[in-house]
């Protein structure tokens, strides 16, 4: 088993734990580290039996402990459940499962699953009715595999939005969230779909639909991928990969429990001075934070450069100071010296993190995860549409709190919200060949301009951000009211403009603007939402997005065909764009 852990262990894990069943009882092993680690701590391979279930964490509910560290087991120590995902209605579970009498060891939200199944079975359930009976209880996105001494000779598998695939081996059969954990043993694979849940024992496979409480018959498929393809699940790089995982991390980032964003909503709203601070693209993420918590909830708040706020803003904090930190890592060293800065002044800290456990969240008063998972390509980009999902959620909670919105407008931008997802999925089906094509001819521009206004201003500089960063191409951004001041001095004749256009308040304006650019005889390729045939017919090339989506949102939409356009421009290059030259992932040094 720790073998198999140990080729998932290349997205990077906080800790690690295996149960196993021998002579009828369950035996449990777990702590917090690295596989390595805890392997020379307490031997993982030392564990008695010929089934069992094994977990590498990525923290998102508690951090990383011993304690909270998978498998997690039931009041008698008899069921272990291991989880991918994220529980949204964890509190209220535990809630009533601790008022009729099942005592709680962790802060998951995977334990819950554990009490929930125990409850099912002392009711008289089989096993795999117990887990139907526990996801019938569930909200969120899960993974799990469930062992129990009960029934020592089956694991209980099932999922909804977390993937999960059987493999089939000649003498045994596994399940696990990705295919390399198995692919040397066996290249035999059914994936589960939405909803579905499998009895897994040996030479057995039954797989059940959770709507209809039916069969399922699935014949396995043969995996061609070498180990290396199948880290990037096919995909060509892990960019790729992590542009495509976009709808799920968005979703994962909107499941932060409301009350966090209550709690961090009050400290905004009585402030005297708020500001958000964060390094390349998270700096980003909190220029359109600034945007929406300003346009939505009329909060005065400045974004600022992390390595810029000591200079100046930090002598200007007090105790009612919030500043609010975006990293991803949260191990950044200009925002934590920033973040170290503000605390010796009394500021109250806001971390917004994806790396629970990193020192940005242990310095933190509050902290809200990003939920997006290990993000492995150099340029971040699930990471910008995630934090920016944080950020736009947090500003209609406050907008609603302020009565800047009313009730029902709060909702109404929730659900617009809820649906991003949905958005982007579309948005990549529908237009990755177009922008491949349009990369293919652009790929020689020695330059290029990304110009947008209002909140899309932020949309142009992260795309500029990642055609600098991956295809190493000299490109400037500009707010594009701003354009005329100066930068189109250097417009001539085929020089490539990428306008972000979506139909909000800033539509008239821009519309001026491209015609400018044209005059000059830029190349003008914009995005813009669908049917807009103004913008189309003074553009060479369009890139449609969904109508209707509010203005503060489209960041999280109109980003996607850019972080395409730079992966392809790249690969057209010729350059791997999971490992630009002189970057690294996470910068600690100042
Ligand atoms: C851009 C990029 C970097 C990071 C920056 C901050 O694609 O990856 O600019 O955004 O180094 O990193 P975190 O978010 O870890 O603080």
């Amino acid at each position: 088993m720790r073998q198999a852990l140990e080729r998932l262990e290349y997205r990077g894990y906080d800790s690690v734990g295996q149960a196993t069943i021998s002579d009828n009882k369950l035996i449990l092993k777990k702590d917090k580290g690295k596989i390595s680690e805890v392997h020379a701590k307490i031997n993982l391979d030392d564990m008695p039996g010929s089934i069992g279930i094994a977990h590498t964490r990525w923290a998102t509910h508690g951090a990383p402990s011993k304690e909270n560290a998978h498998p997690h087991t039931d009041c008698d120590g008899c069921i272990a459940v291991i989880h991918n995902g994220i529980i949204e209605n964890f509190m209220e579970l535990r809630k009533e499962l601790e008022d009729s009498g099942h005592s709680f060891e962790s802060r998951t939200d995977t334990e819950a699953i554990a009490h929930l199944i125990e409850e099912a079975v002392k009711k008289g359930s089989s096993l795999p009715g117990a887990v139907i009976d526990t996801m019938r209880k569930l909200k969120g996105a899960f993974a799990i595999a469930v062992l129990s001494s009960h029934d020592p000779q089956r694991i209980v598998c099932a999922r909804r939005e977390s993937p999960l695939v059987i493999g089939i081996g000649e003498h045994a059969v596994y399940c696990a969230s990705d295919v390399p954990a198995f692919l040397p043993l066996t290249n035999k694979a059914i994936w589960l779909e939405e909803d579905e849940v499998a009895s897994l024992e040996l030479g057995k496979v039954e797989i059940r639909a959770l709507r209809t409480g039916e069969a399922v018959k699935r014949a396995p498929v043969d995996v061609t991928w070498t180990r290396e393809a199948a880290e990037k699940s096919g995909y060509t790089h892990f960019m790729l990969k992590e542009i495509h995982e976009q709808p799920q991390a968005i979703r994962n980032a909107l499941r932060t429990q409301r009350i966090y964003h209550d709690l961090v909503a009050s400290k905004l709203d009585s402030a005297e001075a708020v500001y958000l601070i964060g390094c390349g693209t998270a700096y980003h993420a909190c220029l359109a934070g600034s945007y929406s918590l300003a346009k939505l909830a009329g909060l005065r708040c400045q974004a600022v450069i992390a390595s810029e706020f000591n200079h100046v803003h930090a002598d200007l904090l007090n105790r009612n100071s919030v500043v609010v930190a975006m990293s991803q890592s949260g191990e950044t060293a200009d925002t934590l010296n920033a973040v170290r800065q503000s605390r010796e002044k009394g500021a109250s800290i806001i971390g917004v993190a994806n790396v629970m456990g990193s020192t940005l969240t242990r310095l933190s008063d509050v902290y809200i995860g990003q939920n997006s998972g290990p993000e492995i390509g150099v340029a971040a980009t699930k990471t910008f549409t995630a934090q920016v999902s944080v950020l736009t959620k947090l500003a209609i909670i406050l907008a609603e709190r302020r009565r800047t919105i009313g009730p029902e407008q709060a909702a109404h931008h929730l659900e617009k919200l809820a649906e991003v997802p949905d958005a982007v999925a579309d948005v990549l089906q529908k237009h990755e060949n177009k922008v491949k094509d349009i990369a293919r001819r652009y790929k020689d521009r020695r330059s290029f301009c990304f110009l947008g206004r209002g909140i899309s201003e932020v949309t142009a500089i992260e795309g500029r951000l990642k055609l600098l960063e991956i295809a190493y191409v000299p490109s400037l951004a500009y707010a594009a009211g701003e354009s005329k001041h100066g930068f189109i001095a250097i417009v001539e004749p085929g020089y490539p403009v990428v306008f972000v256009a979506p139909k909000d308040e800033t539509h008239s304006k821009i519309i001026g603007n491209i015609m400018e650019m044209k005059a000059r005889g830029a190349d003008v390729v914009s995005v813009i939402e669908e049917g807009d045939d103004q913008v189309r017919s003074i553009s060479d090339d369009v890139i449609e997005m969904p109508k209707d989506i509010p203005s503060v949102m489209t960041p999280l939409i109109y980003v996607v065909p850019l972080q395409l356009l730079a992966y392809n421009i790249a690969v057209e290059k010729g350059h791997d764009p999971d490992r630009p030259r002189n970057l690294a992932k996470s910068v600690t040094v100042e």
